[in-house]
C-alpha cells in the first residue's frame, strides 16, 4: 500500500514542500529512506520506528521504502520525522491514507513519541499555502512562532498520538490564533540598560549619535574600560523594531535555531559578537547548503567586532559587500541565495598592542613603530565605513565607586527615535538614516553657513582630513543637528562631529 504526507525543508531562509511517499511491501523487514537524505534524516528511521512502537501503534513488518521528493535537493535535519511516521502508519492502514492529505506536518520525534521543536517554523508557515492545506501541524513549542505567519491554520501538538487522534477527530484541537502587532509590546524587554554604566558620558553621547543616525562606530580604549559593556547596550537605544523587522529577524533566527528562549517572536534587536577567529563563511554565510552568517543574524541589529585588530584582513575585506549592499548573495552552481544584512557595526580595539597608550592610569610600553603597525592593520576598507571614533578612557576609581545615577536606555531612546523620524521625513524613502546618505543627499541636506564652512576647512587642513572623512563629518553633524531638533548644522554641531575623528589623527 502507498501513502503520502507533506512536510517542509529549508534552503537558505526559504521553505519548500517535501513530499513523502511510503510504500509497504511483503518481504523481510526492512526500512529505507531515499531521496538525498542527510545523516539526521537517515537516523530518522530509528526514531520513527521506536516512536511508533512506544506510542501504542505497531511498526509494520515487511519492506518499507520512504521516498523524499523532489529528489534533487539535499534534505537536512530531523523535521520530517512526524510526516514520515504518519506515512508509515497510513501505508499500514493504521490510519486512513486520505486523512493525511489536507495537512502538512513538521516535527522531530523523541523515542517515546513526544514531538520536539524544530528550526524554521515561521518561514515554513509562511510557505504553507492555505489554499492547498487546511492546516500545518507543528511541535507545541513552535506554535506561537508559526502562528505569526497569520495565513494557514496552525495546530500545535506534543505527541504523535495527539496527531492521530486529531486526524480522526478534527474537533479535538483548536488552531492557534495569530497575534498581530500587539505581540511586539508584550515581549519587548532588554535585560541590560545604559543605566548600568557609570560615568563615560562622552561615550554614551557618541553612541546616542551613532544610534540616532545609524552610524557605524569604533570604541578605542584600554582593557577593562567598558568597551564591551557599552557596545552591548547599543541595541537598547535603537528605535523599536517594526512588526516587519521583527518578522524578518524572527525568520532568520528561526532558521538558525536561535529561538530557544524566545516567546515566539524576536522583538529585541539582535546583538552578534563573532570571535576574531571566525571564518569568512561564518561571518557572511555560505557553505555547500548555504546558510546565513553573522551579518545576517545581526540583521536589524548590531554586529560587534571586538578586538578588531585581531580579525584577519581577508575576513574584514569580505564584510565590505554586505555593508554596502545591505544583503549578501551566496552563489552556488545551481542557484543563488540572498540573505539580508542591514546592521550597525560596532568595533572595539585597544589603542596599541599593550593597550594603555591613551590612558593616564598606566604607561604604554609600545614603541611608536609598534603602535603604527598595530593601527595600520585596521586602516583601509573597514575603517572607511566607520563614521564615529570614540575614545573610552579607563574609569578612575572614585568614578567606579560612585553610586549609580545614569540615564536609562528608554530615555535616551526617546531622542534617537525623534531624530530618526526627522531623517525619514527628509530622505523620503531614498534612504532611511543619515549614515546612508549619498553624495547627492549630502550636498542637499548638509549645507553649511560661511563661517561654519571656514571651520571645516581649517579642521581639514590641521587634521589632514581626506575627502571621505569630510563627508562623514557632515553626515554625523547632520545627526547631531537632528538630535538637537535644529534645521541647520551649526558650528557647535560640526565641531562635535570633528571631535569623533580621532583615528584620522593617529593613523597617517
Ligand atoms: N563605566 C562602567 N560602569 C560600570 N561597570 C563598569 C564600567 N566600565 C567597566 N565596568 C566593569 O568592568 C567590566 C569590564 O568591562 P568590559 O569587559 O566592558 O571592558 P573592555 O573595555 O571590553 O575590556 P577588554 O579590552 O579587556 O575587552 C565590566 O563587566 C563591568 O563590570
Ligand atoms: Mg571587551
Ligand atoms: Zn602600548
Amino acid at each position: 500500500m502507498l501513502a503520502k504526507s507533506v512536510s517542509f525543508a529549508l534552503t537558505g531562509l526559504e521553505a519548500y514542500p517535501v513530499f513523502i511517499e511510503a510504500d509497504l511491501n511483503p518481504g523481510l523487514p526492512n526500512f529505507t529512506i531515499v531521496g538525498l537524505p542527510d545523516n539526521a534524516v537517515k537516523e530518522s528511521r530509528e526514531r520513527v520506528r521506536l516512536a511508533i512502537k512506544n506510542s501504542g501503534f505497531s511498526f509494520p513488518g515487511g519492506r518499507i521504502t520512504i521516498n523524499l521528493a523532489p529528489a534533487d535537493i539535499k534534505k537536512e535535519g530531523p523535521a520530517f520525522d512526524v510526516a514520515i511516521a504518519l506515512a508509515v502508519l497510513a501505508c499500514d492502514e493504521q490510519i486512513p491514507v486520505e486523512a493525511l492529505s489536507p495537512y502538512a506536518f513538521l516535527g522531530e520525534l523523541a523515542l517515546d513519541g513526544r514531538i520536539r521543536p524544530v528550526s524554521g517554523a515561521l518561514p515554513i508557515a509562511l510557505a504553507t499555502d492555505p489554499k492547498l492545506f487546511a492546516g500545518l501541524i507543528v511541535p507545541f513549542e513552535n506554535g506561537k512562532e508559526a502562528a505569526l505567519a497569520n495565513t494557514v491554520k496552525i495546530y500545535a501538538v506534543k505527541h504523535l498520538k495527539e496527531i492521530v487522534n486529531f486526524l480522526a477527530n478534527p474537533q479535538s484541537l483548536q488552531p492557534i490564533p495569530g497575534e498581530g502587532a500587539s505581540i511586539l509590546n508584550k515581549s519587548r524587554r532588554y535585560s541590560i540598560d545604559f543605566a548600568d554604566v557609570k560615568g563615560q558620558n562622552h561615550v554614551k553621547r557618541g553612541l546616542e549619535i551613532a544610534a540616532g543616525g545609524g552610524h557605524n562606530v569604533i570604541l578605542i580604549g584600554p582593557p577593562g574600560s567598558g568597551k564591551t559593556m557599552l557596545a552591548k547596550r547599543l541595541p537598547t537605544i535603537l528605535p523599536d523594531m517594526t512588526l516587519n523587522e521583527a518578522l524578518e529577524t524572527t525568520k532568520i533566527h528561526s532558521v538558525m535555531g536561535l529561538m530557544k528562549n524566545s516567546p515566539g517572536i524576536v522583538t529585541c534587536r539582535p546583538f552578534r559578537s563573532p570571535h576574531h577567529t571566525a571564518s569568512d563563511i561564518a561571518l557572511v554565510g555560505g557553505g555547500s547548503n548555504p546558510r546565513p552568517g553573522e551579518v545576517t543574524m545581526a540583521h536589524n541589529g548590531v554586529l560587534f567586532l571586538d578586538e578588531l585588530g585581531e580579525f584577519s584582513r581577508h575576513v574584514l575585506e569580505v564584510l565590505r559587500q554586505p555593508m554596502e549592499d545591505l544583503y549578501v548573495t551566496v552563489a552556488r552552481a545551481n542557484r543563488s541565495l540572498c540573505f539580508p544584512s542591514s546592521f550597525m557595526l560596532v568595533a572595539a580595539m585597544n589603542p596599541c598592542p599593550c593597550g594603555w597608550l591613551t590612558s593616564t592610569v598606566k604607561p604604554c610600553q609600545c614603541s611608536s613603530l609598534e603602535v603604527q603597525k598595530y593601527l595600520g592593520r585596521i586602516s583601509g576598507p573597514l575603517l572607511d565605513r566607520i563614521d564615529i571614533h570614540l575614545q573610552v578612557p579607563a574609569l578612575k576609581n572614585h568614578e567606579l565607586f560612585r553610586p549609580l545615577s545614569a540615564e536609562s536606555s528608554a530615555d535616551i531612546r526617546k531622542r534617537t527615535v525623534k531624530a530618526r523620524a526627522i531623517q525619514q521625513r527628509r530622505l523620503a524613502g531614498s534612504a532611511y538614516t543619515n549614515a546612508q546618505m549619498t553624495v547627492k543627499h549630502i550636498k542637499e541636506f548638509c549645507q553649511l553657513h560661511e563661517d561654519t564652512t571656514a571651520l571645516l576647512k581649517k579642521a581639514a587642513e590641521t587634521l589632514g582630513l581626506s575627502a571621505r572623512a569630510h563627508d562623514k563629518i557632515l553626515k554625523v553633524a547632520r545627526t547631531i543637528a537632528d538630535l538637537a531638533g535644529s534645521e541647520n548644522i551649526e558650528g557647535s554641531h560640526l565641531a562635535e562631529a570633528i571631535s569623533y575623528r580621532t583615528l584620522d589623527r593617529i593613523i597617517q
